[in-house]
């Protein structure tokens, strides 16, 4: 197993060990393992805040809407570059996720009119389950739901890890499906879908995909135009480090742009927005999909954690996920597995992103008090999980160490039976 010097050893070697001192880090004895839902604050977003605060709301007020009025796409563009594998013209930036996935969505189906089934799996993250059990209803559509959930809490634990594979999908698969919608990363057991084989048996269907990669982006280097892919949508607050509720993003191939449209047709995507005409008319590219005014302090949040995604770049940053993600798996092995841990991740680094997850009875105990107890933070999620993240801009390899060792010691000893009851319900 992996020592502790060993982990040190890794870090003096990391390329993007310079990153982690970029990032606000108020207690350095903190082990924050939670980077997949909320990534750290990066030290420049302060700064740029402030400037853009004083400066240009500040200091322009109306005027400085000369200057935002294309933000969305710019830094849609951005992004796309950094982290989609986007050329230039796909991507904007605003709304929240779960609005993106419905516009996506609803777009995608509109765009197969005579088609009248769509499909989702049921280990999804529920905003996709439930807003597309809507859209069904809506207009009355046949909703299929792929049956990969783990569920472990009945005793029956699934090898499959929750992917989609290209034999189960095909299956499903006729000429009546207009939608197939999957997470590039299961949110729970943390597997990563193959974009590329899944979206080409789609499209052998004729049907259209929308990819949720919310868990994937700013750690799983996406080659969305290589791929072929029609549509996806993301937020930026995990590996993306924009802050809480930070707008989250939508791509549009530019393929499809002529052919789909969105639900919503705000002011944002008319043609000649200023001129406030009787009728809508839809401006050209990405434009022609944003709804309303953005959030220009949250794009400005974005823009400044996306540049150093870029400047650190995917490829490193997705292979120092797979080294953290293989060296959580070695000492899960050798010290989780021994206390009735059991793993829910492949472990394959090319089939998984930046966490890992891992079940046990008492998961919900233990995650709690790890905080409370250990300085450890992690996260749960029901029935039984414990997801274990390395965010590679932001954590050392020793930090990732560190938290095993007392995730381990913390189990051993048994103290979690002694925390009391959960006094919120966020989990
Ligand atoms: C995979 C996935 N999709 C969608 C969402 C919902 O995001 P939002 O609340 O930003 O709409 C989340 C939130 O964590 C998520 O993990």
């Amino acid at each position: 197993m992996i020592t502790r010097d060993q982990a040190i050893e890794l870090d003096q070697n990391d390329p993007l060990n310079k990153f982690v001192g970029q990032f606000v880090r108020t207690d350095p004895n903190l082990c924050y393992l939670d980077g997949n839902s909320l990534g750290r604050l990066p030290k420049k977003t302060i700064e740029n805040l402030n400037n853009f605060l004083l400066n240009e709301w500040g200091a322009e007020l109306v005027n400085g809407w000369v200057n935002w009025i294309d933000e969305a796409q710019q830094v849609g563009d951005l992004l796309g570059a950094a982290a989609l594998g986007s050329k230039l013209g796909q991507v904007l930036v605003a709304d929240t996720t779960s609005v993106n996935f419905y516009r996506a969505c609803k777009a995608a189906i509109q765009a197969r009119p005579n088609r009248k089934t769509v499909i989702i799996d049921e280990a999804n993250f529920p905003t996709d389950r439930y807003v597309l059990q809507g859209i069904a209803d809506e207009l009355k559509l046949n909703l299929v739901t792929i049956q990969n959930d783990i569920k472990t809490m009945d005793g029956k634990y699934s090898e499959s890890n929750e992917l989609i594979t290209p034999q189960v999908l095909e299956t499903y698969l006729n000429e009546d499906v207009a939608l197939v919608t999957f997470s590039v990363i299961q949110y729970r057991s943390g597997a990563l879908n193959d974009i590329r084989q899944l979206t080409e048996l789609v499209h052998r269907f004729g049907s259209l995909v929308v990819w949720d990669a919310s868990h994937a982006v700013g750690v799983v280097d996406l080659q969305f135009d290589k791929n072929n892919v029609d549509l996806a949508i993301g937020c930026t607050y995990k590996y993306g480090n924009s802050g809480p509720g930070s707008p989250a993003w939508i791509y549009v191939n530019k393929k499809l742009q002529n052919e789909i449209n969105m639900p919503i047709q705000g002011w944002f995507a008319q043609k000649d927005q200023f001129i406030m005409g009787s009728q809508f008319e839809r401006a050209n590219g990405m434009r022609g999909f944003q709804i309303a005014s953005p959030s220009i302090l949250g794009l400005r949040c974005v823009k400044t954690s996306f540049e150093l995604i870029q400047e650190a770049t995917l490829k490193l940053i997705s292979q120092k996920a797979a080294i953290g993600t293989n060296m959580m798996i070695e000492i899960f092995d050798e010290r989780l597995k021994p206390l009735g841990f059991k793993l829910a991740t492949p472990r394959d680094s090319q089939m998984r992103g930046g966490h890992i997850s891992i079940h046990h009875k008492d998961a919900e105990k233990i995650a709690r008090g790890l905080r409370v107890d250990k300085n450890v933070i992690p996260d749960y999620r029901v029935p039984d999980c414990i997801r274990l993240a390395i965010s590679p801009l932001t954590n050392t390899y020793v930090e990732i160490w560190d938290g095993m060792d007392r995730i381990a010691e913390y189990v051993k000893s048994g103290d979690f039976h002694k925390i009391g009851e959960p006094k919120t319900s966020v989990t």
